[in-house]
């Protein structure tokens, strides 16, 4: 049973874990969705699964904090699972910005953990302003407006592309196939 775990705040990474979940549990495989903030999973859990699927928010240039211990601990595994990569970033709007040479939270994450993701995808995350505080408000105006994105404080933007999302749960059943 393959677990899909999420690191969020705003809920779009945890919406995307439970659409990949959704179409795992469509092509039988049972799959649940769970965050990382209550409790990182225990390394045997971790050892234990036939694969990993990890859906990781980016907030100020990096991943969430509890990205990085649950990447620590999978990393220490004497012999990790395959491990199923996706970043949700408002970079990876941008033509290009999608892949793991393409986008560089996901390349710095690979990096920093030396990771060989059997899949590493980037997906766009949602725009939401009225959901920030100000000061988060202002700061990410001022980055869409360096990165010709919309800066009326009313937006409400998802980016996500979903036909990427089912994509990506494809290809985890392809592997889990292969496994
Ligand atoms: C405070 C804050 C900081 C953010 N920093 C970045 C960033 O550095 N780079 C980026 O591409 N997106 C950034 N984003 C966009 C988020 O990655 C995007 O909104 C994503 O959907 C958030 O995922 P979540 O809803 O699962 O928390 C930021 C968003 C917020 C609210």
């Amino acid at each position: 049973m393959p677990t899909v775990y999420y690191a969020t705040r705003d809920g779009q990474a945890q919406r995307i874990a439970e659409h990949i979940c959704r179409k795992l549990n469509d092509a039988g495989r049972q799959a649940v969705a769970c965050n990382l903030l209550p409790a990182l999973p225990a390394s045997a859990e971790l050892a234990a699964a036939p694969l990993i699927v990890l859906v990781a928010a980016v907030r100020y240039g990096k991943h969430l904090p509890e990205v990085d211990r649950f990447l620590a601990t999978y990393r220490a595994l004497p012999t990790p699972p395959p491990l199923a990569l996706a970043s949700v970033n408002l970079t990876a709007r941008k033509p290009g910005k999608t892949t793991s040479s393409g986008n560089a939270y996901l390349r710095k994450a690979i990096a920093r953990h030396q990771l060989a993701p059997a899949l590493a995808v980037a997906f766009a995350g949602r725009l939401d302003y009225r959901r920030y505080s100000w000061r988060d408000r202002q700061i990410i105006r001022f980055i869409m407006l360096l990165t010709g994105g919309p800066t009326d404080p009313d937006t409400c933007i998802e980016y996500t592309s979903w036909d990427a999302v089912e994509d990506f749960a494809a290809q985890i059943v392809a592997l889990q196939h292969s496994h």
